[in-house]
């Protein structure tokens, strides 16, 4: 179920010392997970659940477990004759409270694996505080459970150690987040969910207004535009751990609802962000998780073009040196038409040097091929690099005919590292989009399938001076690539007209393992500027009055030049936690389609609750 090894959180005095001050008549009340050889000898009590149970004829077992850990409690008849008759009938998940006394394990009966291995707790007396039926699945983290019914059942799957561990942790990184924000002078500061749309690219989810029969708020797909005009409200710096909304598809790495840790601040440059960013990420990184390293800092940046060209991507993963390499200019002249063919056409030749594959079988090649397919690549050439007795590049493969030894040497040479005899060279002739989305794939999933990928490692980078704008053939006209409150670089304002689409902005995002975790920018704060924006994303005035005039007007307000950044917390915690989905990191999250399985919610409503809004439904085919 889970791809890397289980993090560690650093200890904190809080999570690991339940000791509750109040004293219960008797004894003192511990939490499952904290009782050591140094508590031998103490009256205790504990409350937790029952993890497992073994009845040994004699003596009954019970593992009694808690957010904090297990404690093994022991039932002895000539102990407490009624207690252990209780404990016989108890089954697993009955929720217990026990006293007893702490006792040392006998010789060669300690479990180094749990933190209270070197005790067990000799119970005197017990209360069952209430019964559990029988469990839809086993309450730990060996077996495997479909994912639809642990969503069904999320209360019992958050009882799981490793469910609990990433809410635990959840909660650290977010506090340490908001420490770091406060010591820095930022406020925290809400805003609504009911708004008008703030559009970052999806589709709004809307909500009906009864006062005003036909009208919607929209719920966020973030406060945008709120914490810009906060910025103008003078409050400098600010930040929200900020629940954001967007009907969009779904992904491992998207759900319909998440959460963003939104900063903006005033008066700033784009490196005073990045630094602010960084500094929180390493000390995330640092301060949190014990077992989880950076593989550089400060972290490396990379500009759009420059992790397309290298990546294929602008999330590129960094754990592993496996470079998209060009050889247009080596091969354009080549008899090998797939090659001068596309460059002939204005596309490009890339390739990959995958170590130690030259041996690759005929049908392992051809699953190379299916897979670059898949992304749009009409085919994959490729050469498996040996070499000859005397010493000469050699190539067995259909184009390697149309290679000499010292074309062959070339082109090994221009990768970097450069390829070796025993190295499968793979290469895709397209237009460059093409090229860099099938070679993009295919590195990240060499990465994996070769084993370079390292689970414990933390690879963050900077993608810097991304365009500002793209342009939608389908519908005739340009849109913006973060949003369309992103400044342009000053020294492109000048191509806003003559040339839109080479115009940069003042954008970053901030990426890990392949993966975007944040983004942000430079603000227009210039309503000339936010106008002249709007109208080249074909917002007429009226419309651009209509949709974002509160934000057009505040600009005539004396607004200070700002920028910001949102990470996206869930990511964050994934990746922290070694997961690979951000569902797991989300106490509640909802499925691939949306849904909420354990609520059942969307659902329908009353007719009355419809008639109220004003609302008709038309009838949909469910097909
Ligand atoms: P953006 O849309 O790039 O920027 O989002 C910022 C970060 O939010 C996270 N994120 C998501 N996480 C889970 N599920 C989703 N559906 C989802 N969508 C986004 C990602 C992403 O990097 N207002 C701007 C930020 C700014 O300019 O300050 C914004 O929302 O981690
Ligand atoms: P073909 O000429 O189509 O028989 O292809 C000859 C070889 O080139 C085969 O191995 C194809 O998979 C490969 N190939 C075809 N198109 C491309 C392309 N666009 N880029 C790289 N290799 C290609």
């Amino acid at each position: 179920m889970r791809g890397g090894k289980l993090f560690v959180i650093m200890p904190s005095e809080k999570d690991f010392t339940f000791i509750m001050k109040r004293r219960n008549g008797v004894s003192k009340i511990y939490s499952c997970g904290t009782l050591q050889a140094e508590n031998v000898g103490e009256e205790v009590t504990l409350r937790g659940w029952v993890n497992r149970r073994r009845d040994l004829g004699g003596l009954i077992f019970i593992d009694l477990r808690d957010r904090s850990g297990l404690t093994q409690v022991i039932f002895d008849p000539q102990i407490s004759e009624e207690g252990h008759a209780t404990a016989s009938k108890v089954r697993s998940e009955y929720v217990l409270k026990i006293s007893g006394t702490v006792r040392k394990r006998p010789e060669g009966t300690e479990n180094s694996n749990l933190a209270t291995g070197q005790i067990e707790v000799a119970v005197t007396s017990i209360e069952v505080l209430n019964t559990a039926k029988p469990l839809p699945f086993e309450i730990n983290d060996r077996v495997e459970v479909d994912e639809m019914v642990r969503l069904k059942y999320r209360y019992l799957d958050l009882r799981r150690p490793r469910m609990q561990n990433n809410i635990i942790l959840r909660h650290r990184i977010v506090k340490y987040m908001r420490d770091y924000l406060d010591e820095r002078g930022f406020l925290e500061i809400e805003t609504p969910i009911m708004i008008k749309s703030t559009p970052e690219g999806a589709r709004d989810y809307l909500v009906p207004s009864r006062v005003h029969p036909g009208e919607f708020y929209a719920l966020p797909q973030s406060p945008q535009q709120l914490k810009q005009l906060l910025m103008v409200s003078g409050m400098e710096k600010y930040f929200q751990v900020a629940r954001c909304f967007r009907d969009e598809d779904l992904r491992s790495d998207r759900q319909p609802e998440f959460t963003q840790l939104d900063i903006e601040m005033s008066f700033i440059e784009q490196e005073d962000i990045l630094q602010l960013t960084e500094g929180l990420y390493i000390g995330l990184v640092e301060k949190i998780v014990a077992n989880r390293k950076l593989k550089q800092k400060p972290f490396p940046r990379f500009t759009f073009e420059e992790s397309m060209a290298k990546f294929g991507n602008d999330k590129p993963d960094l754990r592993f040196d496996l470079f998209l390499t060009e050889i247009s200019d080596l091969v354009k002249d080549s008899e090998f038409k797939v090659f001068s063919g596309a460059i002939a056409a204005g596309g490009q030749v890339k390739g990959l040097s995958l170590p130690g594959c030259a041996n690759y079988t005929r049908r392992e090649l051809d699953g190379l091929v299916e897979f670059v397919k898949q992304f749009g690549a009409k085919g994959m050439a490729w050469l498996a690099l040996d070499k000859n007795e005397r010493g000469e590049f050699t190539s067995k493969s259909p184009s390697g005919k149309f290679f000499t030894p010292e074309q062959l040497e070339v082109i090994a040479s221009r990768f970097e590292p450069a390829a070796k005899p025993g190295d499968l060279l793979v290469f895709v002739a397209d237009q460059p989009a093409v090229v860099a989305n099938a070679l993009g794939r295919l590195r990240n999933e060499m990465g994996r399938r070769l084993n370079l990928l390292n689970p414990d490692e933390l690879a963050f980078a900077w993608i810097l001076d991304f365009p500002l704008l793209e342009w939608k053939p389908e519908e005739k006209r340009w849109d913006a690539v973060h949003h369309p409150f992103t400044a342009p670089k000053p020294e492109d304002m000048h191509l806003l007209d003559t040339a839109p689409g080479a115009v940069r902005a003042d954008c970053y995002d901030i990426v890990c393992n392949g993966y975007e975790v944040g983004s942000g920018s430079i603000r227009i704060h210039r309503r000339d500027i936010q106008s002249k924006i709007f109208s080249l994303l074909s917002y007429s005035e009226e419309e651009a009055q209509a949709r974002f005039g509160h934000l057009l007007n505040a600009f005539e307000y004396g607004a200070p030049p700002h920028g910001g950044i949102a990470p996206g917390v869930d990511r964050t915690v994934m990746i922290l936690a070694g997961e690979e989905s951000i569902r797991e990191v989300i106490a509640f999250p909802k499925t691939q389609s949306a849904t909420d399985e354990m609520t059942q919610a969307p659902s329908p409503v009353d007719e009355k609750q419809l008639r109220e809004l004003g609302i008709a439904l038309i009838p949909q085919n469910k097909g």
